[in-house]
């Protein structure tokens, strides 16, 4: 157990190389974290490890910090920064940049890379209108570790069943062993560099967007109002900040205001920031309002179904939230994902499902389990049917009008009744069980980064 002033000395060191506070009642996080350093080390235990870093070791200082980062983060991640980005934010930038041609956007905490691989495969779809461009998309992180994942573009199975739509991957992924690995196109997208948000940020350059997404969160508020500042600064009248969910400018930086009727995206707080149209983002979120379109964002259709662990009723204690549906008749409990969205692009369009016929095929795993989960494409009704790599399944007949839907971490709510399409599923076998009738599905706002768990690192 580590003594209080050892638990005071660590926490200030942290804070003072990274930002990231650590409160008293993390001491567990703190202990569970470290001791694998130790025992890599060969030190008996943390009082041993804390002496080493009391004696000013640098390289397990930085191994420490590293340590202590919580690198959660997921393609797609909350839908609406990349609805927001594709609708409002790239209309705006193909006008207003189109005399330069360049558009510079900066993942400021990009940690395993897939928010800037999310954005990236966003403008791969806009190719045609962005010829002769130049863009770049500049991933920055403190941790070394998570970068080199990040440019190695290796996910595994839980990971791209993580609001990833299945269309894009099949687009951009290759199966690697027991892996996914993102396409060499859009891997070159992306540049990383290790950097520290405590760092000057101007060597960086201008940006046009800037992602600072669910790290503010760690840090207090002078170290939140401080980055938002040097932020501020890096960006012209008619940028863009996108933040996370549990943060936000306000009582923090008046650099930034919130666009109107819209979370998490910030305007610089000038006379030069523009009037932005949001009627086809609107449509898109009305859409997905009504039909509660997992995946709204995601262009290639389709999110996974959750992983079994993220599902209720799967004797987890993940903190998801049990509750049916809203609107759903089915009685077999299974469950379908499936997008809002119909088409990728700049027209992309959300209806809520129309199908009326359903006949489903599926794996044998799984038979007969409650709460088993299918996706196709929105775009078909009826008898369209999506093929996902791996698959292996056979017949089955579960599918009922009426089945429910099963959203992707942290999308809009609402869902829509009603079934169609055949649909085969991966042969991964290995998320199809809810064990509870009908639909659950976690909190929207729920966040493992958030709990600190030690299985949160990497
Ligand atoms: C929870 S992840 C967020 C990833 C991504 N932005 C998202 O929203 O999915 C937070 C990341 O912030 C990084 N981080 C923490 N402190 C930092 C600092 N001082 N400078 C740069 N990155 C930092 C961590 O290493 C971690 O990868």
């Amino acid at each position: 157990m580590m003594k209080p002033d050892d638990f005071e000395f660590v926490s200030r060191l942290i804070k003072s190389k990274s930002g990231l506070v650590l409160s008293q009642d993390k001491t567990y996080l703190l202990e569970s974290r470290l001791m694998p350093i130790a025992r890599k080390r060969g030190l008996k235990d943390l009082t041993e490890l804390i002496g080493a870093l009391r004696g000013g070791d640098r390289n397990l200082v930085e191994e420490v910090v590293d340590a202590m980062t919580t690198n959660e983060s997921f393609f797609f991640r909350d839908t609406k920064p990349f609805d927001q980005f594709r609708h409002v934010v790239l209309p705006h930038m193909i006008k207003a940049r189109a005399p330069k041609k360049h558009l510079r956007i900066w993942c400021a905490a990009a940690s395993s890379g897939q928010e800037p691989y999310s954005l990236a495969m966003i403008l791969d779809e806009f190719k045609s209108q962005l010829a002769g461009w130049r863009i770049d998309i500049i991933g920055t992180d403190i941790s070394r570790e998570i970068l080199t994942k990040a440019r190695a573009g290796l996910y595994s199975q839980f990971e791209v069943q993580r609001g990833l739509p299945i269309g894009l991957l099949v687009k951009y992924f290759q199966k690697k062993e027991d892996q996914w690995q993102i396409s060499a196109d859009i891997r070159g997208k992306v540049q990383y560099k290790e950097f520290n948000l405590l760092e000057d940020f101007r060597p960086l350059g201008q940006f046009d967007v800037v992602y600072c997404r669910n790290v503010l969160i760690y840090f207090d508020q002078p170290t939140k109002s401080d980055v938002l500042s040097r932020i501020s600064a890096l960006m012209p009248d008619d940028g863009f900040l996108f933040l996370g969910g549990a943060e936000t400018v306000l009582g923090i930086s008046d650099k930034f205001k919130p666009l109107a009727r819209q979370r998490g995206i910030y305007q610089l707080n000038r006379p030069g920031a523009p009037e932005v149209d949001l009627t086809a983002l609107e449509k898109v979120q009305a859409g997905a309002a009504a039909g509660g379109a997992a995946g709204a964002a995601a262009p290639g259709g389709l999110a996974f179904p959750k992983p079994k662990h993220m599902q209720t009723g799967a004797g987890t204690t993940t903190g998801t939230a049990a509750r049916p549906a809203a609107g759903t008749t089915g009685t077999t409990g299974t469950a379908t994902t499936r997008p809002g969205t119909s088409s990728f692009g700049t027209q992309s369009t959300q209806r809520p499902l129309g199908g009326t016929t359903s006949s489903t095929t599926r794996p044998t795993t799984g038979t007969g389990t409650t709460g088993s989960a299918f996706s196709r494409p929105s775009g078909s009704t009826g008898t369209g049917s999506a093929t996902r790599p791996g698959t292996t399944g056979t017949t089955g007949s579960s599918g009922t009008t009426g089945s429910t839907y099963r959203r992707p971490l942290g999308t809009g709510t609402g869902t829509s009744a009603g079934a169609g399409g055949t649909t085969q599923r991966p042969g991964t076998g290995s998320s199809n069980t809810s064990g509870s009738n009908g639909t659950t599905r976690p909190s929207t706002t729920f966040d493992r980064s958030r709990f600190g768990k030690p299985d949160d690192k990497k």
